[in-house]
């Protein structure tokens, strides 16, 4: 039997990265298979988080799913820290994986940046919860945009290690999902550069919360060079925004980066991003009605993740036994 499991951090607004690389893509998957997705809070912490916001952004994060598409009674919606079986397990593989392993961490040296004796621990370790996320459900699919690619190798990683030190089979090995025409996005000032959360310029993203006229703006400011679109994928090669604009068009409109280009070949960007301006308003803009819906009375998303949270422990509870047992912890 499959399971999905994913995760998104609340770490202020989503944009669309999160939504085309992610999240669509989880609403899709609902259809055929058993979905966990956690808003992973305790990720959040591993850089500083104002309390009050992180508290504001988990609702955020949450409503944003729902709104999306994430039917909450068909799939387990959560919050990471309502679930200690996440912190538990990720301590015993912080115990399995080797410094070797997390040493060669790309996201790590990106988010430590020059400073690295002053990151956290947990940021370090960050990726052993990761794998604890998942593998509490013993979940076997995880659907992510391309960033995530190398944490889910090191899942594997701690999988194999973990059956193969105890001689058990207890954890399956992960198969990362990363499928779509925007696995990866990039930002809307640098083509270069994924769109995330934490860059400096809001103009770099949209954001799941811009209204019509910010869409608009943001579109018609990015970054372009002079060149009318080609005709076909290949004349994509060495133009990174403009490959950018075409994924993000294709993936909105459900069509392939070719198909988007038979149709607007020649066509100057100016009109170009005027078309994916509309586009895009015409996908995000019932989303963030909903989302607004939703927030304006948090007590509807709050019984959603306390129902989930209830879910999520449950079926945490036989996979912690289980490893209680293999470890040699004396059942509680
Ligand atoms: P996070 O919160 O950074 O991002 C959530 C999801 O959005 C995807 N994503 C993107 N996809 C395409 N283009 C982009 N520019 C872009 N930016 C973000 C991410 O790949 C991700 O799928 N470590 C994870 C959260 C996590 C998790 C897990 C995921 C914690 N535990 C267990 C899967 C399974 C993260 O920081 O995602």
């Amino acid at each position: 039997m499959n399971r999905i499991f994913s995760g998104v951090q609340p770490t202020g607004n989503l944009h669309l990265g999160n939504y085309l690389g992610a999240i669509r893509n989880w609403v899709r998957l609902q259809q055929d298979y058993e979905c966990i997705y956690c808003v992973v809070d305790m990720h959040a912490i591993t850089v500083w988080q104002d309390p009050r916001e992180l508290r504001k952004s988990t609702r955020e994060v949450a409503a944003a799913m729902i709104a999306a598409g994430i039917d909450p009674r068909r799939n387990t919606l959560f919050i990471q820290s309502q679930v200690p079986g996440h912190a538990q397990l990720a301590w015993i593989f912080n115990c399995v994986a080797r410094l070797g392993w997390l040493n060669r961490m790309t996201q790590f040296k990106e988010k430590a940046g020059k400073h690295r004796e002053n990151a956290s621990a947990g940021l370090y370790v960050y990726p052993n919860l990761m794998a604890a996320d998942i593998l509490l459900y013993k979940a076997t699919h995880v659907p992510v945009g391309e960033d995530q690619k190398q944490h889910l190798e090191l899942a594997r990683d701690i999988a194999q290690k973990f059956n193969g030190d105890f001689g058990v089979e207890l954890f399956p090995l992960v198969e990362p999902l990363i499928f779509g025409e925007a696995t990866r996005v990039m930002s809307l000032r640098d083509g270069t550069k994924k769109m995330s959360k934490s860059d400096a310029s809001d103009f770099s993203r949209i954001n799941l919360t811009d209204d019509a006229d910010a869409i608009r703006l943001k579109i018609r400011r990015a970054k372009t060079d002079p060149d009318p679109l080609p005709g076909t994928v290949a004349g994509l090669a060495g133009r990174a925004e403009a490959d950018n604009l075409v994924g993000l068009y294709a993936a909105l409109a459900d069509l392939t980066r070719a198909q988007v280009l038979e149709r607007f070949e020649g066509a100057m960007f100016s009109r170009f991003k005027e078309a994916l301006a509309e586009l895009t308003i015409e996908r995000i803009g019932p989303l963030n009605a909903e989302m607004k819906r939703l927030l304006a009375d948090p007590s509807e998303v709050d019984a959603v993740l306390r129902a989930g949270g209830e879910r999520a422990r449950a079926r945490a509870e036989p996979v912690l036994r289980e490893v209680y047992e293999v470890v040699g912890f004396l059942s509680p």
